[in-house]
C-alpha cells in the first residue's frame, strides 16, 4: 500500500503494564521506532492520555482498575474533534470469552503473552496505520465541513452576481426599447438619477419618510429605467411619428403601460425576482396615472397609485419636457418646473412635487451633464 510510505501523523504509543519486566521488554522492542510513554497502572494511563497516544498496549490483569475498565474509559474520552487511541489488549488469557470481553470493552486487537516480537510489531504497525488513516479522514471531513461553509459563501456571492447581471440585462432591454426613440439616449440614466434623488429627498424630509428605506431607493434606481419597456410593443409609425398623435394613435400608445407591466409580470413569474421586479411592474403600469384620477391605464388616483409610480411620473415628465422629442422641442428647466408645479395635485402628487422643487438644482445639474454626449448610449436609430 502506497499509504505505508507516508510518515505517521502520530506515532506515540502508550505502554501500560504493572509488571516491570514486561514494560522493559516492550520498551526495548518499540523504543527505536515509536515515541513511547510507559506507565504501570490503568490510573496512570488515564492520566497521561492528554499526551495523545495513537495506540495503547494495555495489560489486562493489573491491580486497581484492570485492562478492560481502562480500555472502556479510554474509549469514552473520544470527542467530536478527538479520536480515541486504538487499544491492543495484551494478556496471557487467550480464551474466546476473554477476547470477546476485550472487544466489548472497545479494544481494537488482542495480543497473547508470551508474544512473538514480529507479531507485536506487525499489530502495532497495523493499528497505527489504521489510526492514521482514520485521523486523515477526520481531517478531511473537518476540511469538507469548512469547505461547505466556503461554498455557501460562494453560492451567495454568485447569487449576487446573477442579480447584478440580471439588472444589467434588464437595463439593456430597457435601453433597447428606448433605442427606437432616437431622442432618448441618456433618458434612462437621467430617469434613475431623478428617481433616486426624489426618493432620498422624500425619505429625508417628507410625510413619506416611513415608507422609504434604502431598499426602496435601491429598487427604484433599478426599476425606473423599465417604465417605458412596453414601448417595444408600439409600432414605429406611432412611436417615431414626427408630429402629434391622432386620438386613435394616442390610445394605442397608452397600451405601452400594460404591455410593459404584463411582460415584467411574466418575467417575475419565472424568477425569484427580488423587490425591484415587483416595483418595476408597478412603475411600468402606473407611471402615467394622474393624482386626480384622469390618467391611464386604470384611472386610479391619489395613494391608489403606487408611490414608486408617483415618483417616476415627475421624473419622467421633467425629462420629457426638457428633452427634444420627435414630436416636440425642449423646454428649459425653469419652464418645465413651472409646468410641473402647475400640475401639482392634478397630474402629480403634491408631496413629490415639493421634493422635486427642493432638489431642483440637482435636477438641473443632471439635465445639464447627463446628456447623450456625456452618457455612453445607443446610437441614434434615425
Ligand atoms: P414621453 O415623450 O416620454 O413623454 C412622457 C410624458 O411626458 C407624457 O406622457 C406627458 O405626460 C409628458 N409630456 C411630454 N411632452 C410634453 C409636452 O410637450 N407638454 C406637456 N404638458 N407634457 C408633456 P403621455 O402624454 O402619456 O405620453 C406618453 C408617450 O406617448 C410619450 O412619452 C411619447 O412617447 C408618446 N407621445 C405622446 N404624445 C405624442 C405625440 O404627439 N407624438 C408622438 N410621436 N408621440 C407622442
Ligand atoms: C400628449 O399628451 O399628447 C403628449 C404631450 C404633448 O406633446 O403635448
Ligand atoms: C399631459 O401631457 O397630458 C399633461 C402633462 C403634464 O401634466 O405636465
Ligand atoms: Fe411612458
Ligand atoms: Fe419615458
Amino acid at each position: 500500500m502506497q499509504q505505508n510510505n507516508q510518515p505517521l501523523i502520530n506515532n506515540t504509543v502508550l505502554v501500560v503494564d504493572d509488571d516491570e519486566v514486561n514494560r522493559e521488554i516492550l520498551t526495548e522492542i518499540l523504543d527505536d521506532d515509536y515515541n513511547l510513554i510507559v506507565t504501570a497502572s490503568g490510573e496512570q494511563a488515564l492520566d497521561v492520555l492528554d499526551h495523545g497516544p495513537a495506540l495503547v498496549l494495555l495489560d489486562i490483569m493489573m491491580p486497581g482498575i484492570d485492562g478492560y475498565e481502562t480500555c472502556r474509559r479510554i474509549k469514552e474520552l473520544a470527542g467530536p474533534d478527538r479520536r480515541s487511541p486504538h487499544v491492543i489488549l495484551v494478556s496471557a488469557k487467550a480464551s474466546t470469552t476473554e477476547r470477546v470481553r476485550g472487544y466489548e470493552a472497545g479494544a481494537d486487537d488482542y495480543l497473547v503473552k508470551p508474544f512473538d516480537e514480529d507479531e507485536l510489531l506487525a499489530k502495532v504497525r497495523v493499528q497505527l496505520r489504521l489510526y492514521d488513516a482514520l485521523s486523515r479522514l477526520d481531517r478531511a471531513n473537518a476540511h469538507n465541513a469548512a469547505r461547505a461553509d466556503v461554498l455557501e459563501n460562494v453560492v451567495e456571492e454568485q447569487s449576487r452576481e446573477i442579480a447584478d447581471s440580471r439588472d444589467l440585462v434588464v437595463f439593456a432591454l430597457a435601453k433597447l426599447a428606448e433605442s427606437r426613440d432616437p431622442e432618448t439616449g441618456a433618458h434612462l440614466e437621467r430617469i434613475r438619477a431623478y428617481c433616486q434623488i426624489l426618493a432620498e429627498q422624500l425619505a429625508a424630509d417628507s410625510p413619506y419618510a416611513p415608507l422609504i428605506d434604502q431598499a426602496f431607493i435601491d429598487a427604484i434606481y433599478l426599476a425606473s429605467p423599465l417604465h417605458d419597456i412596453g414601448k417595444v410593443g408600439i409600432p414605429d409609425a406611432i412611436l417615431l411619428k414626427p408630429g402629434r398623435l391622432t386620438n386613435e394613435e394616442y390610445d394605442l400608445m397608452k397600451h405601452h403601460t400594460d404591455i410593459g407591466a404584463d411582460a415584467l409580470e411574466e418575467v417575475a413569474g419565472h424568477s425569484t425576482g427580488g423587490g425591484f421586479l415587483s416595483m418595476a411592474i408597478e412603475i411600468a403600469r402606473s407611471h402615467h396615472e394622474k393624482f386626480d384620477g384622469t390618467g391611464y391605464p386604470n384611472g386610479i388616483s391619489g395613494h391608489e397609485i403606487p408611490l414608486s409610480a408617483r415618483i417616476t411620473a415627475v421624473a419622467d415628465v421633467f425629462d420629457a419636457l426638457t428633452s427634444v422629442r420627435v414630436y416636440k422641442s425642449a423646454f428649459g428647466p425653469t419652464v418645465a418646473r413651472s409646468m410641473i408645479e402647475n400640475d401639482s395635485g392634478t397630474h402629480f402628487d403634491p408631496v413629490v412635487v415639493e421634493a422635486f422643487c427642493k432638489r431642483f438644482d440637482d435636477f438641473c445639474e443632471i439635465r445639464q451633464h447627463m446628456n447623450d454626449e456625456a452618457v455612453q448610449s445607443t446610437p441614434s436609430a434615425a
